[in-house]
């Protein structure tokens, strides 16, 4: 039996059972026969969700590039470790193998120490899905400096606000980066934003686009003259089990995003175990994650999970639209992919497409389909494994988060029989409850509630950057003793998993999870804005997308409401990024409200949901007439 890579269902429950039974000596196996560390741990786990704290593997020292690319150089120095697929059909593909990414890591990782970053310190990085990035990232962890990658999508205000949260004293960026036919001014927005960072140094630049930019004199620099000039002298710093590798920002449903930290040993730990299992990934297998290294799928699946195993991590530059929708399936053909992970959202936009596009290319090579992200909704799951996979190639519906690090619920593919919409069965290691509103636990098969989980797994995230109390409240206060996920499922009458979605103010628009506060903050900004709310509603394509109600100033009649509509949508752009764009606006002279204040989103919810008949008790309202009015200005759509 082997617990590290698991081939069969019943391998599956023993090991399951195993890791439970005895979580220490399970995961010190899986960490003394799979990784290389500099010193051995004290003590595999230390736990108190009452802190909360949690420690793995107390006591040990490692750096994580020495097992994402070091070790590979006996027996994989030629083999490919990423393979860029640009955005521009037309320009080569770049393989840039296992000797050649330890070389530019360390060129790149003396560049930083060579401008003054250190272990500890914090190192922001907004660049579009080029090598560099990859090597940026692996290069921060290879001196022990924490990056905090921001998605390129950002506004200069959303990146000013990350920037300054966890005090980042550089910037690595590119000229600008090209997205299907568009070319964006990537260094213009961080020019924009750095007006309000103080901290920040030192901005690296890389040439990517070859667009005009400024360069702030004493601050901007170009990467590569500096990379010309470093030494390719092997460095790695020693970190200990628990310093933070990176912090990755998410939204809450209040206030500011949550700086998420994950921590060396326990993130490098899981995310192997579980790139290994749940992608079934074979020495020659080419596996291509579709997601942007800006978020957590990129971080755990492009990067550290795939390089931890040797493995071929294909990244891409590009969009699934251009030059045209065939793309994905293009470079499928032209790579022979055999893994493949994206997000529902992108299966829906290209099933709208028709099979034109998927019957030109070749798909024999794929052996098994990811989705992650979002629920992932019975159409698109048989359309992915009609088309995609020909029936052949079993679907991971994969659960997890930003905070969890690595893959929490999901089929393992060729073990697991799948069912549509379920994510199936925990990894090992994995302890998931549901819960009900009154803190108890719900036992047995048949059951819906708040997904909880109620054991430490590795990659936890710790805490969250210069805020533990928000920690502990988001995600430990509301049941005891038990990490809160913020989201419901189901459990079936053979135990399997299905997510239900998000029970807080946190809504998935194509797979970008976005808080309604700061959008709202946003709306408010408008001048003639008085006060706005904002729930989801479903999408077909999206899967979930923003309904804004909004109360003007001036009851609105004398405005032009569809420039009214246009200039919020702007602000929102500008703050936060086009992704949070309001897809409906509806002005209305209130909001429902409790008599504390608080604004009945619930209420709000069922009428964008178009459920008006069954809204539930309206009578502790303070203001019960604005419903109906409401409910009139809701038909225009
Ligand atoms: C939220 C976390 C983890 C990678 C990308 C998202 C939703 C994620 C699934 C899935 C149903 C899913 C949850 C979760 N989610 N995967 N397979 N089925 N819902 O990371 O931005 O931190 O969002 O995404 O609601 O809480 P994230």
């Amino acid at each position: 039996m082997s617990n590290y890579h698991i081939k069969h269902l019943e391998e599956y429950f023993q090991v399951y059972r195993k890791s439970i039974e005895n979580p220490e000596s399970f995961w010190e196996e899986i960490a003394e026969e799979h990784f290389i560390w500099r010193k051995k741990w004290n003590k595999v786990l230390a736990w108190d969700f009452s802190q909360p704290k949690v420690t793995w593997f107390e006591g040990a020292q490692l750096n994580i590039t020495e097992n994402c690319i070091d070790r590979h150089l006996a027996t994989r120095g030629n083999k490919t470790a990423i393979l860029f697929e640009p955005n521009n059909p037309n320009e080569p593909a770049e393989h840039i193998s296992y000797k050649q990414l330890y070389d530019r890591v360390n060129k790149f990782a003396n560049v930083l120490k060579d401008e003054g970053i250190n272990k500890g310190d914090r190192v922001c990085i907004y660049l579009p899905m080029i090598p560099e990035l990859a090597i940026a990232v692996l290069a921060c962890a290879r001196i022990g400096a924490i990056h905090s990658v921001v998605f390129a999508g950002f506004s200069s205000n959303a990146l000013a606000t990350r920037i300054n949260d966890s005090d980042c004293k550089m910037v690595i960026t590119s000229d600008g980066s090209f997205r299907g036919a568009k070319i964006i001014d990537l260094k213009s927005i961080v020019d924009e934003a750095l007006e309000s960072c103080d901290g920040v140094s030192t901005v690296l630049v890389v040439k990517r686009t070859q667009c005009e930019i400024q360069l702030k004199e004493a601050r901007d620099k170009w990467l590569q003259p500096l990379l010309d000039m470093a030494s390719p002298e092997r460095i790695a710093e020693v970190m200990d089990a628990e310093d933070p590798l990176f912090i990755l920002y998410t939204s809450g449903s209040t206030g500011m995003p949550k700086g998420m930290v994950h921590t060396a040993a326990g993130y490098m730990v899981y995310t192997a175990y579980s790139f290994k299992n749940a992608f079934q990934y074979r020495e020659d297998d080419i596996y291509w994650c579709t997601a942007d290294i800006g978020w957590i799928t990129g971080h755990s699946y492009i990067v550290y999970g795939p390089l931890a195993n040797g493995a071929t991590t294909v990244m891409f530059e590009g969009v699934p639209s251009y030059p045209d929708f065939g793309r994905f399936w293009q470079i499928v053909q032209k790579h022979k992919v055999n893994q493949f992970y994206t997000a529902p959202t992108a299966i829906r936009a290209l099933a709208k497409q028709g099979l034109d596009m998927v019957e030109k290319y070749d798909l024999s090579s794929i052996k098994v389909l990811g989705s992650v992200g979002e629920p992932i909704n019975e159409e698109a799951w048989h359309w992915y494994n009609d088309n995609i996979g020909k029936k052949n190639a079993p679907i991971i519906d994969s659960w997890w988060q930003t905070e969890t690090g690595g893959i929490m619920i999901s089929p393992i593919p060729y073990v697991t029989p799948t069912k549509p919409t379920y994510a199936t069965l925990p990894f090992p290691g994995i302890q998931p409850c549901l819960m009900d509103e009154d803190n108890n636990e719900l036992i047995g098969n048949r059951v819906n509630g708040r997904l909880c989980i109620k054991f430490p797994w590795p990659s936890m995230a710790r805490t969250i950057w210069g805020n533990h109390q928000r920690y502990k409240e988001t995600y430990f206060s509301s049941f005891q003793d038990m990490y809160f996920t913020g989201d419901g499922a189901l459990r079936d009458e053979v135990g399997y998993y299905r997510i239900t979605g998000r029970v807080d103010d946190v809504i998935i628009v194509s797979g970008h999870n976005l808080g309604t506060a700061p959008i709202e903050d946003a709306v408010n900004e408008h001048p003639a804005v008085a006060e706005s709310a904002i729930v989801g509603f479903p999408h077909d394509v999206k899967g979930n997308a923003l309904y804004g109600y909004v109360i003007l100033k001036d009851s609105g009649e004398s405005r032009n409401q569809i420039n009214l509509r246009k200039e919020i949508n702007q602000i929102i752009t500008e703050h936060i990024g086009p992704i949070a764009k309001l897809d409906k606006i509806q002005f209305t002279e209130g909001l429902p409200k409790t008599r504390s204040g608080k604004i009945m989103r619930r209420i709000l919810r069922k009428i964008a949901h178009k459920k008006t008949t069954d809204l539930g008790d309206t009578s502790t309202l303070l203001n019960p007439e604005i419903v109906e009015s409401i409910i009139k200005g809701s038909v225009d759509f």
